[in-house]
């Protein structure tokens, strides 16, 4: 059985021009993801994750700057949107049709790629509303999206995503912009889909309890790097790095009812626009000392288990 990454991104930097500006959202991203594997990019609004899942779809736009790599070891080709990547955004309507019945926008991918006919991909895309959770699925799938609930709309976008059968299931804070209950049940149904399907998941959320509730690893992203990765349970329990610590301590005090307000860190994310020497973080950082402003840090640990912080150098 091959071992090799099912996805690894090494050095991956993006900057976008914008007026005369140029932003950087990635600056040297390394990340990689075994098949089958449950990773969440946890991080603050602007951290750069949407952009990190756009760059592996392939989806960015003409005129971004991109530098580094993104692999995928163990597909063997380039991934085709639709049938090796699945994508699943906040908003449903970003993903579905609003014009089209909702069964045909899960029976197209299904005809396209897999090559059923259209009678066969209509009735797989039955099963589909089913699985997912579309109460009376047979009448409803005639139905255009603004027919359905928010949740529901989720529901649908998420069964388009894995008609094809993708190895790969890109999501965007696929839970954001619903009520709590909603989200708690959409985690469920994405936990048990992609189990099923063996199919990996990298889900991005700016919640710890979001990560902490569906992922295996997870991989902490600060002013367009990963700063911190490990298995959710290691992490989550004993974060390494400063910037982890700061964002988990309020974030998962579960004693206090949702939702959770993230927590106060004294500063602001450093300006896009800059160059960084040293650690992105440094600026913010109770324990920062003249190194961690001049020298970027080097990861300490194993590749997907371990931080980037000169505290931790032995
Ligand atoms: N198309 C674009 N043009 C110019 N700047 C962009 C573009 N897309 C993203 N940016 C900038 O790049 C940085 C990273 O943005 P990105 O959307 O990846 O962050 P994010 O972590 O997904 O944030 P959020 O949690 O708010 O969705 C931000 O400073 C953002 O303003
Ligand atoms: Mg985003």
């Amino acid at each position: 059985m091959s071992t090799a990454p099912l996805l690894r991104i090494e050095g991956l930097e993006v900057a976008f021009a914008d007026g005369g500006r140029r932003i950087r959202a990635l600056r040297g991203l390394d990340l990689s993801l075994a098949a089958g594997e449950r990773l969440a990019l946890l991080g603050e609004s602007g951290s750069g994750k949407s952009t990190a899942l756009f760059a592996i779809a392939g989806l960015l736009e003409p005129g971004a700057e991109v530098a580094g790599r993104i692999a995928f070891p163990a597909l063997g080709r380039t991934p085709e949107a639709g049938r090796d990547l699945g994508l699943v955004f906040q908003d449903p309507f970003a993903s579905l049709d609003p014009v089209l019945d909702v069964a045909t926008q899960i029976a197209e991918p299904i005809r396209y790629h897999l090559g059923a006919s259209w009678a066969a991909a209509r009735a797989q895309a039955v099963v589909l509303l089913r699985r997912v959770g579309i109460a009376r699925a047979e009448q409803r799938a005639r139905d255009a999206p603004h027919r359905f609930s928010g949740g529901e709309r989720q529901r649908i976008a998420i069964a388009a995503a894995i008609a094809a059968g993708p190895r790969l299931l890109l999501a965007d804070e696929p839970t954001a912009a619903l009520d709590t209950v909603t989200q708690a049940q959409i985690l469920d149904l994405l936990d048990g889909l992609v189990r099923e399907q063996r199919t990996a998941l990298l889900l991005v959320t700016h919640d710890p309890a979001v990560a902490a509730r569906i992922a295996d690893r997870i991989a902490v992203l600060y002013a367009g790097r990963c700063v911190e990765a490990g298995p959710s349970a290691r992490l989550l329990a004993a974060p390494r790095h400063p910037y982890s610590r700061a964002l988990l301590a309020a974030a998962l005090d579960l004693e206090r009812p949702p939702p959770r307000p993230l927590p106060e860190i004294p500063g602001e994310p450093p300006d896009p626009t800059a160059e960084l020497a040293g650690c992105p973080f440094a600026p913010r950082c109770a324990f920062a000392w003249a190194t961690c402003r001049s020298e970027r840090p080097a990861w300490i640990g194993e590749p997907g288990d371990g931080a980037a912080c000169h505290l931790l150098r032995p």
